[in-house]
């Protein structure tokens, strides 16, 4: 939000706590993972939960390599599907409430393909096709390395649910898809590798038991930014999904896959106070604004609720976010005692605070405020929220 009647495009007639988006620096990351996938004659499907906006959407897809999108809510498809985007993977476990969403999708023509890893839904999800005379278009969730939810490759429930749903008139298996999620457990350049290897390795021997089954299997969908960004061929995967690469964060720095210079969101905040006593600067960017995210904690360097720069984006000697409350941000030292820079962060002034992890922070707000290399406002873009 500005203040009405002023000059729109100055940091500094903008209200906080807001959202920058530096457009310049966006634009470096989605080249980086287009080359990469370009380099290994690959295809993205980017996941655009962590942008939720049709302008950052299409910088992915004017960047190259692109072929459809991934979603995480219903919500995102309607949104995309809306703004011309008609090739989408739902890529969170479908329940069989969300079903009616799921065909009316398709019945505008929406090629919508959602994910399961049980027998159960996938026997609930061909009868609600057969009983709305819809065509499904299913994949199933691999579990590539021990993170959340998906069937392990060789695990006998993998050619139950496969042989379900291709038995079906009205259901399609599309094929397989994975997520490592250990990725942003890894420290070093080896362990991103072997993960990313994994990733892909367990996908493809996963579709080749399906095939073997006499079952089509088209498509082998796997990705996370880290493991995208370190695998080194895609030979039997159809496609790639990442999102938080555009932006990238202070998590992902920590992982070693960017630099923290080159994380293309903050959060622009106000200094509301000092408490000189305790050696703390107050904001009012607290955790609505940032988020309770707490990736970094357990990486090398933890940056609690997140990292200080000045409003040119220039680092504030070694201060982070330490505590949050609701509406407020406290800042201090993270790695010594003595006073804070007092004369750097003045009353009044502005700051702005790198994310932990960029899909949750984004995720407070309603709009991007684009910024070029000067920090003038060039633009606003909006985001679409909810379920
Ligand atoms: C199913 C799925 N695919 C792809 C991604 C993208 O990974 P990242 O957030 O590391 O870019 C996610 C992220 O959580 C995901 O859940």
């Amino acid at each position: 939000m500005t203040h009405p009647g002023t000059d729109t495009r100055s940091l500094s007639d903008l209200t906080t706590p807001c959202l920058l988006l530096d457009l310049q620096r966006m634009r470096k990351n989605i080249d980086r993972l287009a080359s990469h996938m370009a380099s290994l004659s690959g295809t993205l499907r980017p996941h655009v939960k962590t942008n939720k906006c049709i302008q950052v959407t299409q910088e992915i897809i004017a960047a190259g390599q692109v072929n459809g999108i991934t979603v995480s809510t219903l919500q995102e498809a309607e949104y995309f599907f809306a703004h011309g985007c008609s090739d989408i993977l739902y890529a969170v476990g479908i329940v069989p409430a969300k079903l009616p969403a799921v065909a009316d999708l398709t019945r505008r023509g929406c090629h919508l393909k959602i994910v399961l890893d049980s027998v159960e839904i996938a026997e609930a999800v061909v009868a609600d096709a057969e009983k709305r005379q819809v065509t499904h278009r299913v994949m199933i969730e691999l579990d590539s390395d021990g993170h959340r939810s998906g069937v392990r490759f060789d695990d006998d429930r993998l050619l139950d649910i496969a042989r379900i749903i291709a038995d079906s008139p009205d259901c399609e298996l599309v094929g397989v898809m994975t997520h490592a999620g250990e990725s942003y457990h890894c420290r070093d350049a080896q362990s991103l590798l072997a993960l990313a290897r994994q990733e892909r390795d367990t996908s493809i021997a996963a579709a080749e038991r399906i095939r073997a089954a006499g079952i089509a299997c088209p498509v082998v969908s796997i990705g996370s930014t880290p493991t995208a960004l370190a695998i080194d061929h895609l030979n039997g995967v159809t496609e790639v999904r990442a999102g938080v690469y555009v932006f990238f964060d202070l998590v992902m720095a920590g992982i070693g896959v960017c630099d923290t210079s080159e994380i293309a969101l903050s959060v622009l905040v106000s200094v509301s106070g000092h408490q000189k006593e305790r050696n703390l600067t107050i904001t009012d960017g607290g955790w609505m604004a940032l988020s309770r995210d707490r990736g970094t904690r357990g990486q090398a360097v933890d940056y609690g609720y997140g990292a200080v720069l000045d409003s040119e984006s220039r680092p504030v000697e070694d201060l982070v976010v330490s505590g949050a409350s609701q509406e407020h941000g406290m800042i201090s030292r993270r790695a010594s005692v003595s006073p804070l820079p007092y004369e750097q962060l003045p009353l009044g002034g502005l700051l702005r605070i790198l994310p932990n992890h960029a899909c949750a922070t984004a995720a407070q707000f309603d709009e991007f405020v684009v910024v070029d290399d000067n920090n003038r406002v060039i633009d606003r873009w909006s985001r679409t929220r909810g379920w």
